[in-house]
């Protein structure tokens, strides 16, 4: 089997965990590149469901090797929990691996996570909170604390003590906060490090080792547009999750990589704050919301819901080098009339463009052109053949690969590992190219 980047095509939510178990039968890998729990990935299998934050959403499959590598950032407490509710589940997390290169999210970070956004008053990013963006800027400040740490607790205890002697001056005099007591949060961080510690192993050569042989999933998680340099900024996350975010997480290089496929609603959703032309504030927003259970996994929040947004898809597909797109949520359009498709966009001095802007800021919010289809009526749950999907559906799928110029290399239609069509059936076989 190839080797493929999963990246979600949009906003985040997509419904990367669905195709990632989907493909994981024929992998020998899967590896989490980057985000921390920001993500919810969720499967379904049987009536049994999952939701995986930190864990990559290959771990149900036994035969695989599950890494979560160096460009992620690993809330210790959370991953602890995570793997024991897995463990209670009769999961087993015998192939699963950390990478001590991974970064610590630490109390304090999930402490300035929520400060910065009550001060951000009306220009909040609408984070999740976690701690995400504070962890990844003591990365990049090279101040902060990774995994590896752990495993040498009297050398983590030094670090950790050292850091809160700045971070203790940062919550008490920027934050009016009372300081975080130093011993009570190592005791706490070194229970969950017994956790993890018989996971920490040197990854980096063993997804590039796998890689080698192929058949090796990077799930990306968050979405393109969440992306720090590429994405919506400043309503973004902290990392990379656009495709080439899988080489710098891993240290994979660009040349093992086969394929990329984006995953994307047949609708448009995103959390949080930030542009969104094709968002409906309406009742057919409300009835994107309601059927597509449109709440976050993590937080539970509403998701913002809109039509299908071509500009962004285009730009993602260039970002990303899309191969293919993983198309899912179709039934939730179900029952409506008509459905929109925003193919450009119109600036109000009259300008049109058919590709999302990089420069999206001073370019100011544009509005979208819409290309209206006829809708269709059938419940789609029970398709499981391109011949059994409703005309008007079909034609809606078929403008999606015109438009983008890419094959729809899946179709879902709801979250059971059966409600799926899969049109590109050398994804599992394909061998690596080189
Ligand atoms: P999955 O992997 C959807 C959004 C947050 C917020 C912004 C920054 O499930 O697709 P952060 O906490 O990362 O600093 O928040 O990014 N966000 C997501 N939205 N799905 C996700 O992950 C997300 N991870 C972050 O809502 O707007
Ligand atoms: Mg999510």
């Amino acid at each position: 089997m190839a080797n493929i980047v999963i990246v979600g095509a949009q906003w985040g939510d997509e419904a990367k965990g669905k195709i990632i178990d989907y493909l994981a039968r024929g992998a020998s890998m899967v590896v989490r590149y980057g985000g921390g729990n920001n993500a919810g990935h969720s499967v379904k299998v049987g009536d049994q469901e999952y939701s995986f934050h930190l864990v990559p959403s290959g771990i149900l499959h036994p035969h695989l090797k599950c890494v979560v590598s160096s460009g992620t950032v690993i809330d210790p407490l959370v991953l602890a929990s995570e793997l024991d509710e897995l463990s209670a589940r009769g999961i087993s997390l015998q192939n699963l691996a950390l990478s001590p290169s991974a970064h610590l999210i630490l109390p304090y970070h999930r402490l300035q996570d929520q400060e910065e956004e009550t001060l951000r008053g009306e220009e909040r990013i609408g984070t999740t909170g976690r701690g995400i963006g504070p962890a990844y800027a003591d990365k990049a400040s090279r101040t902060g604390i990774r995994l590896g740490e752990l495993t040498n607790l009297p050398r983590f205890r030094e670090l950790l003590f050292n850091a809160l002697v700045h971070k203790n001056l940062l919550l008490t005099k920027v934050y009016g906060l009372d300081p975080l007591d130093p011993e009570t949060v190592y005791k706490e961080y070194a229970d969950s490090a017994h956790k993890l510690i018989p996971y920490i192993k040197e990854t980096t050569s063993m997804i590039a080792e796998t890689a080698q042989a192929g058949g090796t999933l990077f799930e990306g998680a968050q979405g393109s547009l969440l992306d720090i340099d590429l994405g919506t900024y400043p309503y973004v996350t902290s990392s990379h999750p656009i495709a080439g975010g899988a080489c710098i997480g891993t240290g994979v290089g660009p040349t093992l990589i086969d394929k990329v496929i984006g995953v994307s609603k047949s609708y448009t959703t995103r959390v949080g704050a930030g542009i969104f032309p094709t968002e409906l504030l309406n009742d057919t927003g409300n009835y994107i919301r309601e059927k597509g259970r449109e709440y976050g996994t993590t937080t539970g929040r509403p998701r913002r819901c809109g039509w299908l947004d071509i500009p962004v898809l285009r730009y993602s597909s260039m970002i990303n080098g899309l191969s293919g797109l993983a198309l899912g949520h179709l039934d939730v359009l179900s029952g409506l009339k008509e459905v929109n498709i925003c193919t450009a966009y119109r600036y109000e001095d009259g300008t049109c463009i058919e590709t999302l802007s990089e420069n999206w800021t001073s370019a100011g919010v544009p509005s979208p052109i819409y290309e209206t289809l006829p809708g269709w009526e059938e419940d789609l749950s029970d398709i499981r053949t391109l011949e059994q999907l409703p005309v008007n559906a079909r034609r809606y799928v078929e403008k999606i690969e015109k438009m983008l110029k890419l094959p729809v290399v899946t179709l879902s239609f709801g979250p059971d590992r059966d409600q799926t069509i899969v049109l590109d059936h050398t994804l599992h076989t394909q061998r690596r190219s080189i």
